[in-house]
């Protein structure tokens, strides 16, 4: 191992750990990127128009009852390479209502754009994975999709997605769906991580089944000493396929004087699920400008963060007044630095929340601001009566 990092001295440690697993892991799970992400919600309509109004996602497709869907609605929205698909059920019981019942609006399904779904499916079921959809081929007009499952954490899906034959706007089924309404885009980009929130001591079970189930390693680890408060503590660590384009951070609670917000998540999802969506800006000011004006609340972060914020952080090409203006967190890394902000809940229960996050060269996930963002999350767990 020596050698090979002496032979490869001139990569950093993160280009070395991603060149060497996508050796690995390139064989059996290559993954495009990320293909779409879909929300079970109480209602997709009016979830639509959230997104569109306060997210600036743009309409892209619709399947329903016109387009022969009978037991469900669902809603695509697009941004850039993010698409978010909203589905709500149209009649009692199944999945969907059962789904909903339970954790409340949250993100059912995680789809990874592949090649070969077919093969995708086929190496994760032999590596252990347990089925949610075989190998399922649709087509239209427009050419054919295959897509496959397998479950993760909790109730939450990966779907495999192979849409090389399709020249579709979405999937089979859909139809385009055109709006007289368009808000601008506010410029996201893409899905830079999601985050999954597991059990108590589950943390290593889903690490290693990111590992040993679809060829991901692990490149970053926090423990509680790390990400830990007065009162609250979490352990995290983050899994990546070997292209970088997908990275799963994986927490779980640990033990602190209080209720931690893994804690309370866990409560209120009832169980491990999606805990919130991170997505890449090229400009975080002028996005969190735009969706604060269309309504997105975000987490409040004291001014005295920004007191010795360029002792911590050295030079930034951005005005310190700009980002505490808008309460923008920042961290620096051996590789660069990097920006983000963390919105309020988007749901009712304080389950699922969005990071806004510009990269300028750092690769890392904010080691620096995680006292600042719990503490944060305390003020507003104080307030639901939850810490
Ligand atoms: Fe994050």
């Amino acid at each position: 191992m020596s050698e090979e990092i002496k032979n490869l001295s001139d990569l950093s440690n993160y280009e070395y750990g991603l060149q060497k697993i996508f050796q690995e892991a390139e064989d059996f799970l290559p993954l495009l990127g990320t293909d779409y992400v879909e929300l079970y919600v109480g209602n997709a309509k009016q979830s639509a128009h959230f997104y569109k109004t306060a997210f600036g996602f743009q309409s892209e497709a619709y399947a329903g009852l016109e387009t022969g869907m009978k037991d469900r609605v669902s809603y695509v929205l697009k941004q850039d390479k993010i698409r978010l698909v909203l589905t709500t059920p149209l009649n009692e019981g199944g999945e969907l209502n059962a789904h909903i019942v339970k954790h409340g609006d949250g993100v059912k399904v995680v789809a990874l754009w592949v090649e070969d779904a077919t093969k995708a499916y086929e190496e994760t079921m032999a590596r252990g994975a347990v089925s949610y959809m075989e190998p399922t081929r649709k087509e239209d007009a427009h050419g054919y999709v295959v897509r496959s499952g397998i479950y993760t954490y909790g109730e939450t899906v990966h779907i495999f997605v192979e849409r090389k034959n399709y020249h579709g706007v979405f999937l089979p089924g859909y139809k385009a769906w055109t709006s007289h309404y368009n808000p601008a885009p506010v410029g996201l980009k893409f899905i830079d991580h999601m985050v999954g929130n597991v059990g108590w001591n589950e943390m290593n079970t889903w690490v290693e089944f990111y590992g040993k189930v679809m060829g991901f390693a692990q490149i970053v680890s926090f423990d509680d000493k790390d990400i830990s408060t007065d009162y609250t503590a979490l352990m995290s660590k983050v899994m990546s396929n070997g292209n970088g384009r997908i990275k799963f951070p994986i927490n779980e609670p640990a033990e602190g004087k209080k209720k931690s917000q893994i804690e309370e998540y866990l409560d209120f999802y009832q169980g491990p699920g999606v805990q919130h969506i991170a997505v890449a800006t090229d400009d975080i000011v002028a996005t969190v400008t735009a969706m604060r004006q269309r309504g997105v609340e975000f987490l409040y972060v004291p001014e005295t963060y920004y007191d010795d914020l360029l002792e911590r952080v050295g030079a930034i090409d951005e005005d310190v007044e700009t980002l505490k203006q808008h309460g923008i967190l920042i961290d620096r890394d051996d590789e660069g630095y990097l920006l983000q902000l963390f919105t309020k809940p988007v749901v009712d229960r304080p389950t699922l929340f969005f990071e806004i996050i510009q990269r300028k060269g750092a690769q890392s996930f904010g080691k620096g601001n995680f006292k600042a963002l719990f503490e944060a999350i305390e003020r507003e767990q104080e307030n639901r009566g939850t810490l």
